[in-house]
């Protein structure tokens, strides 16, 4: 099976967190390893109206910019400024590129959530043919970021202030039949005015939903981060609300812990490995979290009886019992 890495753009220095796509797009020759894909110059302003300021940041298919909104500058808008995502080189010359970035739009927009990042709109240079989308400019790091400050982990009254909302959020995306798909620490950030879970580059829709959306072939796009990545993906299923739970909750765990459950193993290595029966709860995490989060880091997705909305339950505080109550008055 063809295999390559989609991008070595990512300013995070492991590799392995990189979205990783198999039986790609193309029937494409594996690029050197380690090279940076080229993103393609685009022009200064698209469709006439959003010039671009500078580069934000880079992932496995897309670059986002800083741009200027120069309608709403005109208007009078202190604040024209926007985030313009738009895939890069490598991807941007497929034939379902445009598709791919449209998908993302009509996913991502259907979510009305404080802590999902917000769009404004998809369009198509029409000079240069680049499909982008506007979506608002956010500042703070990504969880990745902060993994990178916080070797040892996250106390648990910080841990909690990141968990509910961003399974607040998966909650949400999944109630209304969107996938995520790619839920990993550099797709969440933290934002001054609260998280935002965003890329939903690699989202789907929930079976039978959405159906007049293009339907991509996915069976020649099909992508994971492979540490996040639940072994039924790695296997070749298809996506599920599960597999975004068992993705979430090695971040969660990440979170407290200040590593991966398993190293940097992938679920099939570390399956193998037999790692889940050696599994710990973090010294971080309270006691009435564990039994939620070690379910759903279970390998088999048969045994991964948890949702967004009921891990989002094990991570609130325990209701006192009576006798707590009557303790404390
Ligand atoms: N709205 C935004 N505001 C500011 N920076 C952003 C925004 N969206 C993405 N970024 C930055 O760009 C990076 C790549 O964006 P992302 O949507 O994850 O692209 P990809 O699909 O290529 O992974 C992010 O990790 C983040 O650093
Ligand atoms: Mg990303």
């Amino acid at each position: 099976m063809n295999e390559m890495e989609a991008s070595m753009l990512n300013p995070t220095p492991d590799v392995s967190d990189l979205t990783r796509f198999i039986g790609t797009i193309r029937e494409a020759e594996t690029p050197p390893a380690q090279m940076p894909a080229a993103v393609l110059p685009l022009p200064e302003v698209l469709c006439k109206r959003y010039k671009i300021e500078r580069l934000l940041g880079v992932g496995g298919m897309g670059a986002v910019y800083r741009a200027r909104d120069l309608l709403r500058e005109q208007y009078g808008d202190p604040d024209p400024y926007v985030a313009l995502k738009t895939l890069n080189e490598e991807f941007a010359e497929y034939p379902d590129a445009n598709a791919l970035l449209y998908s993302e739009f009509a996913l991502t927009s259907r979510l009305r959530h404080g802590n999902v990042i917000r769009l404004y709109a998809f369009d198509v240079d029409p000079f240069c043919q680049r499909a982008f989308i506007t979506l608002e400019l956010l500042k703070g790091p990504t969880l990745d970021q902060l993994l990178d400050e916080r070797p040892a982990g996250l106390p648990w009254t910080e841990l909690q202030s990141i968990a509910l909302p961003l399974l607040d959020a998966l909650t949400c995306s999944h109630r209304h039949g969107v996938l995520h798909g790619d839920i990993k620490p550099s797709n969440v950030m933290l934002a001054a005015d609260g998280l935002r879970l965003f890329d939903y580059g690699l989202g789907q829709p929930s079976k039978g939903l959405l159906t007049g959306l293009p339907r991509l072939s996915r069976s020649r796009i099909s992508a994971w981060t492979p540490r996040y990545a639940a072994l039924e993906l790695l296997n070749g299923e298809p996506l599920t609300a599960s597999a975004d739970v068992y993705a979430a909750a090695c971040v969660l765990y990440e979170l407290s812990s200040g590593h991966h459950p398993f190293s940097r193993l992938t679920a099939r290595q570390a399956k193998a490995m037999e790692q889940d029966k050696t599994l710990t709860r973090p010294p971080n995490l309270p006691p009435h979290c564990w039994e939620g989060l070690r379910l759903a880091l279970a390998f088999d997705k048969e045994r991964r009886g948890i949702d967004a909305a009921g891990l989002m339950d094990a991570f609130r505080d325990p209701v006192p019992s009576l006798w707590q109550r009557l303790l404390r008055r």
